[in-house]
């Protein structure tokens, strides 16, 4: 009985952690997919596509958020998009992935 719910155990914090970090490599991945284009590999703004923009894209790491920097509120700024330049991406992506990118930015901020 015992031996069996150490594996329970065992197996518990081995999926957790299995999960884990795929969520943390799918905010890296997802960001490199959807967003580096525009707000670069590393989220300082400067992708390839943005010297073309009429609206420069967030610098991810330095600049203020209009919308706020919590997770919550970033998750909210990519299911919804922001002004002309910066898609919603509610229809393209799940809501898990809108949160795994939300933690992602938000940990990629200075402070
Ligand atoms: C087509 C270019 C483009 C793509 C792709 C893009 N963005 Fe943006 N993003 C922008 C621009 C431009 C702004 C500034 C918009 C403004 O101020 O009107 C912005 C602003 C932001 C902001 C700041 C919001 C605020 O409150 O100030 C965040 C956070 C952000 N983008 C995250 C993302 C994430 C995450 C992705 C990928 C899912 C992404 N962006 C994809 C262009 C882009």
């Amino acid at each position: 009985m015992r031996l069996l719910f150490r594996a329970a155990l065992a197996f518990t914090i081995g999926w957790q952690l299995a999960n884990c970090s795929k969520a943390k490599a799918s905010g890296a991945s997802l960001f490199k997919d959807n967003c580096s284009g525009c707000h670069g590999e590393s989220g300082a703004g400067d992708g390839p596509a943005a010297p073309y923009m009429g609206v420069k894209p967030r610098n991810l790491v330095k600049d203020p958020f209009i919308q706020g920097d919590s997770v919550a509120a970033i998750s909210s700024t990519i299911s919804g998009g922001l002004g002309a330049y910066m898609p919603a991406f509610g229809s393209k992506l799940t809501d898990p992935e809108i949160d795994s990118l939300a933690k992602y930015v938000r940990g990629l901020r200075e402070k």
